[in-house]
């Protein structure tokens, strides 16, 4: 039988968990926007075109913001073609994903879509195709109270209350040889700082996201972080991460110990950022923003031929990974390692929310279902709020294909702020069922209060419109407390949310 151990204590905590670390993305990018939040003409539709049965599986999800509009497509995005009447904006040519955008979903409708998915929005300038002017225009669209030409448009444009938009992303991946006017990190960095500056010279109290790499893998990496934030060090609250795991080869034991690639990455943008301040003899601390990360590879084949076959198509279907469970199970994993670094990862926004790969699909004229990596999120949006705990966690170990030593159970814990504690597992053994010791003395007492289980004997299991429940939740067992010491089973393969209230 295999056995791990936890030692939990409130006073081994590694900070305050930021909520915004639960937040997700919508790029005008596939079925995201067009079929997936709007649809007019869907049963579900309200007045304003959005899918109700949509916005009601993401407020389920608590998401507390959205990153809007892109992604690679706002590099070429002019903001200006997405307000005004209608019937008057643009269609233009998608560089980004060779489609058309027609803009029928602009500013306006986006900021009232994210009111009713009880949500904010977290707005991403083009700092490729466009600059500084653009984007100070914008936040003085959206934030300034009136009195001027863009506020005074926005009023016009029927709307009366600035928007009030407070997380704002200078770019997005401008590193990468696909990104319109992809920049040096020296080019990318005095742009950021300039257009920077001038935007919290309109809006003080806006936060800005500089881009970091667009990856751990790029040749630039590391150097890239460097530079850039050398030129825009001041202007800059976070730094963007982002990371795409795959399983092409089916090797799920390698699979799920990409995590561990993911904890490594944080580390490392983390000290470069505190090594530019260093150099900088600054007190002020960057913290990161990974405001992409899931997986991502079911659909690239896919993709290729849509595009072939339909060049400059509008709202193809692109990216729709369909998610199995071992899938949900590195998503868990990935809230775990966002968990473990919660002092210094402050946002994070699971890429994408609808369609595009995405915890939540829909059917053009049909149903709207939670796929397989739903789950996970939910749970830890829902129960992992308050402060991350540093356990002491001892498990056995296994060697895969890029690791060593990977914990078999991968777990941390959560203090919420009534008092509850709730423990995120993953048992990562293919086979074996781990037991599970904790000791919870230092809390002292705390009754079990359920046990929140997803598995499924299929790793490859996904969930379909009929089969939306394939892969879903249920009640575990309880598991036994004795003297604050508490024993549990975790299956083989499974997600685990383990709840605990004080009596
Ligand atoms: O999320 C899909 C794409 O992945 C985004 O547009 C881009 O930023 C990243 O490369």
């Amino acid at each position: 039988m295999k056995k791990a151990r936890m030692i939990l204590d409130r006073d081994f905590s590694i900070g305050q968990i930021d909520k915004r670390i639960y937040g997700s993305f919508i790029e005008h990018l596939g079925r995201a926007v067009y079929g997936g939040i709007y649809e007019p003409g869907h049963p579900s539709a309200d007045r304003n075109g959005f899918r109700r049965d949509v916005i009601e599986l993401v407020r389920k999800l608590d998401v507390p913001i959205v990153r809007y509009p892109g992604g690679n497509f706002v590099s070429g995005f002019n903001w200006e073609d997405s307000i005004g009447p209608r019937g008057a904006r643009p269609r233009r040519l998608d560089l980004a994903w060779a489609t058309t955008e027609t803009n029928e979903v602009g500013l306006h409708e986006f900021v009232q879509w994210a009111k009713d998915a009880n949500t904010q929005v977290m707005y991403a300038v083009n700092l490729g195709s466009k600059g500084p002017d653009e984007a100070r225009n914008v936040v003085e669209y959206a934030n300034h109270r009136s009195g001027t030409f863009w506020s005074e448009l926005r009023i016009k444009n029927g709307a009366k209350d600035p928007f009030g938009i407070k997380l704002w992303c200078l770019g997005n991946e401008m590193d990468g040889p696909w990104q319109m006017c992809q920049k040096t990190a020296y080019e990318y960095g005095r742009v950021a700082n300039e257009a920077g500056k001038m935007m919290k010279w309109v809006d003080p109290s806006i936060e800005l996201v500089a881009c970091g790499s667009s990856g751990h893998t790029m040749p630039t990496f590391g150097e890239w972080e460097y530079r850039m934030l050398d030129e825009c060090y001041d202007q800059a609250d976070y730094v963007s991460i982002h990371r795409y795991y795959g399983n092409p080869t089916g090797d799920t034991p390698g699979f799920l110990a990409r995590s561990m690639d993911m904890d490594a990455f944080i580390k490392t943008v983390v000290s470069i950022c505190d090594a530019v301040g260093g150099k900088k003899h600054s007190k002020k601390k960057l913290n990161l923003s990974f405001d992409e990360w899931n997986v991502w590879y079911h659909s690239n084949a896919q993709d290729k031929e849509i595009v072939k076959q339909d060049k400059w198509g509008k709202a193809l279907p692109l990216l729709e990974d369909i998610y199995n469970f071992e899938d949900a199970l590195l998503v868990g994993s990935m809230l775990i390692t966002m968990l473990r670094n919660a002092d210094r990862v402050k946002v994070a926004c699971m890429a994408q929310l609808v369609n595009v790969i995405a915890p939540i699909m829909t059917r053009n004229g049909g149903g709207a279902w939670a796929q397989t990596i739903y789950w996970p999120l939910l749970h830890a949006s829902k129960y992992g709020r308050g402060t991350a705990l540093r356990p002491v966690v001892e498990s056995p170990t296994y060697d895969c294909s890029d690791y060593t030593d990977v914990p078999l159970l991968d777990a941390t814990a959560v203090l919420e702020d009534d008092g509850s504690v709730t423990l995120f597992a993953v048992n990562r053994d293919m086979k074996d069922t781990i037991e599970l010791t904790c000791d919870l003395r230092a809390f002292g007492k705390l009754q079990p209060a359920e046990h929140i289980l997803l598995h499924h004997d299929d790793v490859k299991a996904i969930n379909t419109e009929e089969t939306p429940d394939n892969v879903s939740p249920r009640m575990g067992q309880h598991g036994r407390m004795d003297a604050g010491h508490f024993a549990i089973s975790i299956p083989a393969l499974s997600w685990n949310v383990i709840r605990f209230r004080k009596e």
